[in-house]
């Protein structure tokens, strides 16, 4: 995992982050998914600064960040005394996610406990709650003795972050953020987040590196498509996730996915010929040039094929790509199977809320 590989912050520097938290202060945080902007979760003010920094809805809700127990690494561990103080009730099949994929990238949505700020929760009687594997994560939550939520650290709308650079570049103006660096994000996508709420049914609410195979696999519980059961379909008015919106994880270039040995297609909106288009092209493919179009510039950039790599470059590729003053990004479509669900997601949404306009996109 790339973490092993780059300098641990300090314990000092750990020990000011939980400082900071305990004061209501901002703390943005590396995770093996993307980096967060961390604040404490029982605190209403520091609970504002995180709405008000990102830009983000207050209908939108945070999920809730909690250290392992001590010793996760042995089989027998005790999850129940963490959750318990922020859920109304916790049945079997959630214990058993929990004790299946806990500590690392699964967000489980609860009824929450009545002491759970509303503002934390975008006013709904739900809580999400995840237990991140990332050592310095936990090692800070572990610290801090507490709840920490933790939105991605970028602008609502925007590309997340997969590096402490990317949250310095989101935040320029913030001086004072302190960002604690734990190198780059070995996933490079947000947590799967499962609805556990309804008391019955397993709902995905959001697609990620863990796929409801694996989760059937190592559990027995199989997860509904949101929308699939009655339950979630009267329910879906609510902004639950602010992820389910069209446009997200979007980069400033015009973006658009080509489906295999379609890139001119895909160019045929971009007459112009001067445009500049960045084209990411397989790498176990060869080359385009033949498929070369006569009125535009174009380079390839190579994207890893399979589905792990790919999660792992993404939003690494968009912010490059978005920095280097294309006309247009072009991107291959993924292939079809679960476990490109969570690229797919964010590719397309991506797609949705890109270009120079989509900071004033409604949705967005
Ligand atoms: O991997 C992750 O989950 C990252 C890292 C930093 O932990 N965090 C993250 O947070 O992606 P954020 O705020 O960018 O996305 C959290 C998603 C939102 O789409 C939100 O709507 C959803 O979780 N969520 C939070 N509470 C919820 C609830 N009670 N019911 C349904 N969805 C909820
Ligand atoms: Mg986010």
């Amino acid at each position: 995992m790339s973490t092993d590989s780059t300098p641990l912050q300090s314990s000092a520097v750990i020990n000011e982050a939980v400082q900071t938290l305990r004061d209501g202060g901002l703390v943005a945080f590396p995770t093996e998914t993307v980096y967060g902007l961390g604040a404490d979760a029982r605190n209403p003010e520091a609970i504002n600064k995180i709405f008000s920094t990102k830009g983000r809805p207050a209908n939108h809700p945070l999920i809730v960040h909690l250290a392992a127990p001590d010793k996760f690494d042995q089989t027998q561990v005790d999850w129940v005394p963490l959750v318990a103080p922020w859920v109304r009730d916790l049945s079997e099949d959630a214990l058993k996610l929990v004790n299946a994929f806990w500590p690392g990238p699964l967000t489980l949505v609860f009824k929450k406990d009545k002491s759970v700020l509303n503002k934390l929760t975008g006013g709904q009687d739900t809580v999400a709650i995840r237990a991140p594997a990332h050592p310095m994560a936990q090692e800070l939550l572990r610290k801090f003795k507490g709840g920490v939520v933790a939105p991605s650290a970028n602008r609502f709308g925007k590309v997340s972050p997969t590096s402490a650079a990317d949250v310095r570049n989101e935040f320029e103006d913030i001086l004072d953020l302190m960002i604690l660096d734990g190198g780059d994000c070995e996933l490079g996508i947000e947590s799967t987040i499962i609805d556990m709420s309804s008391g019955d049914k397993a709902i995905l609410l959001r697609p990620g590196v863990i796929t409801p195979k694996e989760i059937f696999a190592k559990t027995g519980i199989k997860v509904y498509q949101a929308g699939e059961t009655k339950h979630e379909r009267h329910e879906l008015a609510l902004p639950r996730v602010s992820g389910s919106l069209r446009a997200h994880y979007a980069p400033n270039t015009p973006l658009r996915l080509y489906a295999p040995g379609r890139v001119l297609d895909a160019l045929s909106e971009f007459p112009d010929t001067k445009s500049r288009v960045a084209v990411a092209v397989w790498d176990s493919e060869s080359s385009l040039s033949e498929d070369g179009h006569p009125s535009v510039h174009f380079e390839e950039v190579e994207v890893p094929s399979d589905s792990s790599g790919f999660a792992n470059r993404l939003y690494r590729s968009l912010r490059d790509l978005d920095q280097q003053g294309w006309d247009l990004i072009l991107f291959p479509e993924p292939p079809p199977g679960e476990e490109w669900d969570g690229v797919r997601d964010r590719l397309q949404r991506a797609c949705f809320g890109s270009g120079p306009s989509s900071s004033s996109q409604d949705s967005n």
